[in-house]
């Protein structure tokens, strides 16, 4: 089933979560051809959008097929935003979406990510200073509040809301839980009935059955996937076709496996080139093969590869069948 985030229509109720350091290009796409409904870039500094650092120019990178696509960024000074989204008047992007979540110190300490949830005001300024710099639907994910005694998702959702935010986003943990325990999915059915746009429920989704748990609990408009995603793209098709007709789908065979990871390597080739490119493979590789017999044996004999054209030796001798 569609959704619409402001005029953008999202054509299933599946998102790919942002995952610095994973879902970059090459993932992102394969991703989407497994039916993620909207893809989300990694979060890209407003300041260094500012002072066009390279590394920067690289993470906004998509192509024609990426649609709908959003790209994410983060900061705390609502004039700087303004600047950085004016400065991206030409990029190719569907969705411009701020990042409220992200619990790294070296982020928080500054005031950003989930730091601005300490301050609602605050927040619906940067999301007005984007909405008005910007002809896209701004979007906003956040977590429940900071810590547990100040879950205040609400608050904030409303003040994004107030702010012109299209969709809300929130993640089922404070700042303080880190990735730990159980999302508590209940502040997002709080925030469904608090807010007019649409909500996009996140945290624990693994399956087709948890994702119908949480858009039936909640009540939310779309399911975020992340770390579900990471070495299973194949996670979307299984999620969609579930919501579909409540079978669950076969798993991916250990054949489309290392088919998949033969695509991951060839497009991050193409797009990152080999010496960043395999160290980055690695870690994508040893994803895919995690649960395989001798997974231990196979991340060490990955972490030694230093070309793609070993990586496939090395697939072809462990996988002859594939
Ligand atoms: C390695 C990693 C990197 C992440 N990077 C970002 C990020 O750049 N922006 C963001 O909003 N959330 C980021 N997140 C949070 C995820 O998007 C998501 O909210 C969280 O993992 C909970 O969803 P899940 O249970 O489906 O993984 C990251 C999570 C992980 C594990």
């Amino acid at each position: 089933m569609q959704f619409q985030i402001g005029s953008v229509t999202i054509p299933n109720q599946t998102v790919l979560g942002p995952m610095a350091g994973v879902t970059d290009l090459p993932f992102r796409l394969l991703c989407q051809e497994m039916g993620a409904g909207l893809t989300v870039s990694e979060m890209i500094s407003a300041k260094a959008l500012i002072f066009h650092n390279a590394k920067t120019e690289e993470l906004m990178q998509t192509r024609a097929k990426e649609r709908p696509y959003s790209l994410q960024i983060f900061g705390h000074e609502p004039e700087v935003m303004a600047e950085a989204v004016e400065l991206l008047q030409d990029k190719p992007f569907d969705i411009l979406d701020i990042n409220m979540g992200c619990p790294v110190p070296k982020v928080v300490n500054n005031g950003e990510g989930s730091a601005l949830m300490k301050d609602p005001t605050l927040i619906e300024k940067i999301v007005a200073a984007c909405a008005q710099h910007t002809p896209r639907p701004v979007t906003v994910k956040m977590r429940l509040g900071f810590d547990k005694e100040h879950i205040n998702v609400v608050d904030c959702a409303k003040a994004a809301e107030a702010g012109g935010a299209k969709a809300i986003a929130v993640h089922g943990r404070t700042r303080s839980q880190l990735y730990r325990g159980e999302a508590d999915w209940q502040p997002i059915v709080d925030v469904v009935k608090a807010v007019k746009i649409p909500v996009i429920g996140n945290g624990d989704v693994k399956n087709g059955p948890s994702a119908r748990r949480l858009l039936q609990e909640s009540g939310c408009a779309a399911v975020m996937i992340a770390r579900a995603a990471d070495g299973n793209p194949w996670i979307f098709r299984e999620v969609v076709h579930y919501l579909e007709t409540g079978q669950e789908s076969e798993k991916p065979s250990n054949k489309e496996i290392i088919a998949m990871i033969r695509r991951h390597a060839a497009l991050t080739e193409e797009i990152k080139g080999e010496k960043r490119g395999i160290l980055e493979m690695r870690r994508h590789a040893a994803c895919y093969l995690q649960g395989f017999p001798g997974a231990s044996h196979l991340r060490q004999e990955i972490n030694q590869v230093t070309t793609f054209r070993e990586l496939d030796a090395l697939l072809a001798r462990e996988f002859p069948y594939a």
